[in-house]
């Protein structure tokens, strides 16, 4: 990969130079008080930064924050982030109230040598998403006055073709920061030639974003297994009737026609945990996935599946897994969840948890990260670099 590095921006040197950097800091928050629910997003991005501030850098962070529409919205405001951030760095944190107006100028003035400004939400301006070349330039182009040089650590932005991410580095000196480098490192473990058996595990609510997935591992791996609430379109597809649970009825045919060519790879639950409500204290029980009742909604695999799935995972030698089981936030339905992550801790594999979900779930149930292989802070960006697609940030990187 023709990309210049952190290691090459610090070699260059630094010192007193102002380093933009984009950030993947769209941690989830909690609805009610608004606190940071899971910060590893932002403890991914240390290394960078800390990098820099030690080799004397101005350095000058953005990133976007949930799905503001191109206006202040004060909920997706990163105020807290940079809290947090600078409780993490062991150093204040200067947050400019705006983007790249009066605030992010002065902020980015003001800074000394080795200091940090985060800039407030990129998404607050509409040229960050914009469809439009003109307008993202334009909007590219009052962010790269921030910066004499451009490093990309936003591995769970690279997929987007945002001026943040697509534009500015075609305007500054651009490079790879650590975070991305050792995310494309080991996904390109995946699509190489992995070690086998090579084991896949889906889950997450909607099957219509993993088809494109789905298509592409098929050929590549020795079993797909699918849970999740995804998981009721593909037994629809199977004949049985799947109750009240979520269902996209235009992708059955989809699913059935998957099924079909997939030689026996696709393992799908065989027993679901089938529940009155969508609710945490929601009356519940254990069903044959063939025998969901019809007033009932799936919100978890089964203690058979986890079992069949975990059977499966034993003798892998390389994992992916995207998307969790069940309703893991709820404790009741996170059995799947847990069943299945402990699983893939304990197998004698390479492990890579990919996507802002499971990578929370994996936190959140308290299991240790370091029995996996690698966690990936990207969601849709690490499916779609095994789609095989060209992913906007990094393309920018190599030009
Ligand atoms: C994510 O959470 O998947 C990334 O931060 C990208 O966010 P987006 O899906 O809103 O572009
Ligand atoms: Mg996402």
């Amino acid at each position: 990969m023709s990309i210049r590095n952190l290691d090459d921006l610090l070699a260059e040197g630094v010192s007193g130079r102002r380093v933009l950097v984009r950030a993947d800091l769209n941690v989830p928050l909690d609805k009610q008080t608004g606190a940071i629910t899971d910060d590893g997003r932002i403890r991914a991005v240390l290394p960078t930064l800390g990098a820099l501030t030690e080799a004397g850098a101005k350095v000058v962070v953005c990133s976007h924050l949930g799905r503001p529409k191109g206006a202040p919205d004060p909920q997706f405001s990163l105020a807290p982030v940079a809290g947090r951030l600078g409780e993490l760095l062991g150093t204040a944190v200067h947050f400019a109230t705006d983007t790249v107006g009066e605030s992010a100028q002065a902020t980015v003035a003001a800074l000394a040598d080795g200091e940090v400004a985060l800039l407030e939400n990129l998404r607050f301006n509409k040229g960050e998403t914009s469809k439009d070349d003109a307008e993202r330039g334009a909007f590219a182009d009052q962010l790269a006055a921030l910066g004499d040089s451009y490093v990309d650590d936003a591995f769970g932005a690279v997929h987007r073709k945002h001026a943040s991410v697509h534009d500015v580095p075609a305007r500054l000196p651009h490079y790879a920061g650590r975070l991305v480098l050792r995310e494309v490192e080991v996904l390109s473990q995946l699509t190489g030639d992995p070690e086998r058996p090579y084991v896949v595990v889906l889950g997450g609510s909607k099957v219509s974003d993993k088809l494109a997935v789905i298509e592409a591992l098929l050929p590549t791996v020795d079993r797909l297994l699918i849970g999740g609430g995804m998981c009721f379109t593909f037994l629809k597809a199977q004949g049985h009737e799947v109750g009240s649970s979520l269902l996209e009825a235009e992708m059955v045919e989809t699913c059935r026609n998957l099924l079909e060519r997939s030689g026996g790879k696709i393992m799908l639950p065989v027993d679901v945990v089938a529940a009155d409500a969508f609710a945490p204290d929601a009356a519940h029980d254990t069903v044959p996935a063939d025998g969901i009742p019809s007033k009932r909604v799936g919100l978890d695999v089964g203690p058979k599946t986890v079992a069949g799935f975990a059977a499966a995972l034993k003798g892998a030698r390389t994992i992916f897994w995207n998307g969790p089981m069940g309703v893991f936030e709820m404790p009741a339905f996170a059995h799947g969840t847990r069943g299945v992550a402990e699983a893939i801790a304990g197998a004698d594999a390479f492990s890579v948890v990919g996507g802002g979900d499971s990578a929370a779930a994996v936190r959140a149930l308290g299991l240790d990260e370091k029995s996996f292989g690698h966690i990936s802070t990207g969601g849709g960006a690490s499916l779609e670099y095994l789609e095989g697609k060209t992913l906007p940030g990094i393309a920018a990187l190599e030009n």
